[in-house]
């Protein structure tokens, strides 16, 4: 990986590779570019000729032979009333997805706000972008073949009083955005490498670092306490199951915790319901739930926010073999309730099912599951928002609202009674999969079975938790999806 660091300051004269400053198609809101300067010059002459308005998106390199910075890179921002935290989000990943290319190392952001934005947001916001694009997975590439070395982000142009406000807040950035990046290299990590075991070990790590409490219980603990769905998952594999559960308590030992609940599947391949084989590669995706909430409880503590957070991930792997579960198989789950599992594919609720029962204990406050669960997600929402389903309405608009200001999107679905209907077994208490109509939806509803006592979301992340083809701020894999989303959550709720 690249390395990454982050400088704030009113001013700086070091040489840099670049300079970069943004602009609305009204112009500028202050100095930045002088007209009676080369780069002055040069800029006005590719306004005139039509080659750069300042369109949202647009960029412009300009060579003005400086000593301190050979180049001036400009962002468009589009129009100024319609600038929001996206924007300059997109502005800092923009950024850097152009200057990288060039295997540019050394940025100089020229901080400048335009309309109701504070410089604090617009430092915050611009991180946010470029700590996104800076990523790369390079674990097993040779490093000649890997972009820059190393990337030094500067914030300039904030002013001295605002100085260590806005320091602050970078440095908070940082570390959401560093938690971003080990959720990827988690998501992003082979299946051969990562199993059930590999997360735990990442947990444990974590919980070492920053003083967590850290539990994991192997086969033998799952099944003396009866984890007959979590098992009945991980049997076909050679891959020993774990249940992983982080324990972070920075508020008053009486407060409840807010529960987070991640799938872990290190590998999906259907088991005996065995998956197509075209794209059966991505399913070492499905464990990103587990890998998000893994990364958020590493943020939350290395934040110190004043708030208890227990992480608990149930991680498996799902493997056809002579020992696996057989469609038709009848397992008695953690909660007592038996489960018809008519197809192994669905295996994501059989863990959770457990998981979310035991994590009960924790008697939580509110309780977030986040699972790649479901393909008929991406069928419903694709690839722009997740879905959230839940019997808690206060809790759900939290949700979508955190998830607009990281600008991942979380859209509602209804659990009306009649979904629940089609997840009644004939001859166990509930059936693991509900039919082809609103398959997101009667996937919920099975979790509703585990979580009846409790105030309760879950978040489909099917859709949002790998990117194919790659963007600004996205490169190709992993996207750490919910975690600015869940701290940004968890924040909030330290704040109230
Ligand atoms: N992990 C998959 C869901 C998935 C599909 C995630 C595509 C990301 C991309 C899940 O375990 C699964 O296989 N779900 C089945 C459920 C069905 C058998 C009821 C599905 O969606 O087909
Ligand atoms: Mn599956
Ligand atoms: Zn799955």
């Amino acid at each position: 990986m690249t390395h990454f660091s982050v400088h704030t300051v009113t001013c700086w004269d070091e040489p840099v590779d670049c300079r970069i400053v943004a602009m609305t198609e009204q112009g500028w809101s202050s100095w930045p570019v002088a007209e009676d300067t080369q780069e002055g010059r040069l800029l006005q002459r590719a306004r005139e000729d039509g080659e750069f308005a300042a369109k949202k998106g647009q960029t412009l390199l300009l060579h003005c032979g400086c000593d301190t910075s050979p180049r001036l890179l400009v962002i468009g921002l589009g129009e100024q009333q319609a600038l929001s935290v996206d924007i300059w989000r997109q502005a800092g990943a923009l950024a850097v997805s152009q200057l990288r290319k060039k295997k540019l190392s050394r940025y100089l952001f020229e901080c400048d706000t335009f309309a109701a934005e504070s410089i604090g947001d617009v430092a915050d916001a611009l991180l946010d972008g470029v700590m996104l694009e800076a990523y790369r997975y390079t674990r097993y590439k040779k490093p000649e073949e890997t972009e820059p070395q190393e990337i030094v982000c500067i914030l300039s142009g904030i002013d001295e009083e605002l100085l260590g406000d806005v320091q602050a807040t970078v440095a908070q950035r940082e570390q959401i955005s560093r938690g971003v990046w080990f959720a990827r290299d988690l998501v992003n990590e082979p299946s051969n490498v990562k199993t059930p075991d590999y997360l735990a070990e990442q947990a444990w790590q974590i919980a070492g670092q920053t003083g967590m409490k850290c539990t994991i219980l192997g086969p033998a603990e799952l099944k003396r306490q009866g984890f007959g769905a979590l098992l009945a998952v991980a049997q076909g594999s050679i891959c020993e199951p774990r249940l992983i559960c982080l324990d972070y308590r920075g508020g008053n030992d009486e407060d409840a915790p807010v529960v987070l609940v991640g799938k872990g599947v290190t590998f999906d391949s259907g088991g005996i319901s065995l998956k197509p084989g075209e794209g059966m590669d991505m399913m070492k995706m499905d464990m990103a739930g587990g890998a998000a909430v893994l990364a958020t409880l590493s943020v939350v503590a290395r934040l110190k926010l004043p708030i208890n957070v227990v992480g608990v991930v149930p991680a498996v792997e799902n493997m056809p073999s002579d020992r696996a579960t057989r469609p038709g198989d009848i397992v008695t789950s953690l909660s007592g309730k038996t489960i018809e599992i008519l197809n192994t594919d669905a295996e994501g609720r059989l863990i959770l099912a457990d998981a979310l029962t035991w994590a009960a204990q924790y008697k939580p406050e509110v309780m977030i599951d986040l699972a790649t669960l479901t393909g008929a997600c991406i069928i419903a929402l694709g690839h722009h928002s997740s879905a959230v389903v839940g019997n808690d309405e206060p809790l759900i608009a939290a949700l979508r609202e955190a998830g607009d200001a990281a600008g991942q999107p979380i859209w509602p679905l209804p659990l009306f009674d009649g979904y629940r209907e089609q997840i009644k077994s004939q001859v166990a208490d509930v059936k693991n999969i509900g039919g082809r109509p609103a398959g997101t939806i009667t996937a919920a509803a099975f979790l509703n079975r585990f979580t009846e006592e409790q105030r309760w979301a879950h978040l489909d992340i099917a859709g949002t938790a790998w990117e194919e083809k790659g963007k600004p701020g996205q490169p190709v894999g992993g996207t750490g999806v919910g975690v600015r989303a869940l701290v940004e959550f968890l924040k909030k709720r330290c704040a109230e």
